[in-house]
């Protein structure tokens, strides 16, 4: 599939206007792309590698590198830990485990049905509220316990 339509590039060209190199502008085209068709796969890897005129390799190490760039078609539900310092002396792993036993899925997957996904990430930017967790994209919750986790399932979950 060619993610460079005429609207998606027109968005993009506005994009690159605003900053004094191409590459300068990856992130934010990357978001544009997520924005747009929900992931970044391989191929829009390599279509925004050609764009910007930078090696394919460029682009995949930024992709990689931060987990908020999905490679795949997002679960329904995501649900983000929080990995780094403040939340692993928090105890993020033992919580990591607990929504990997009630889900069924390992950090990094996401359900069969694509209802739900679990990611290990880094740091989500409040670190006093450690652990954190991030759900979707728009609710943050602080202090998680396996109790939380146990309610959020539960919301989330069965509706
Ligand atoms: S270390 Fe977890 S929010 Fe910063």
């Amino acid at each position: 599939m060619n993610i460079f339509t005429e609207q998606f590039k027109k968005q993009a060209d506005e994009v690159v206007a605003r900053y004094e190199t191409k590459r300068a502008s990856l992130l934010e085209i990357l978001h544009l792309v997520m924005e747009t068709y929900g992931y970044v796969s391989v191929e829009a890897e390599e279509a925004v590698a050609d764009y910007l005129k930078l090696p394919p390799m460029d682009v995949h190490e930024v992709v990689t590198f931060y987990t908020l760039y999905y490679r795949q078609p997002k679960a329904k539900t995501r649900f983000n830990v929080c990995r780094t310092l403040s939340c692993s002396l928090a105890g993020s792993d033992r919580l990591i485990k607990h929504f990997e036993e009630k889900l069924g899925i390992k950090a990094g997957q996401k359900s069969a049905d694509g209802k739900c996904g679990l990611q290990a990430v880094e740091c989500l930017g409040a670190c006093e509220m450690a652990p954190m967790l991030q759900v979707n994209d728009d609710e943050y919750v602080g202090g998680l316990t396996k109790e939380r986790i146990d309610e959020l399932i539960k919301k989330y979950m069965t509706s």
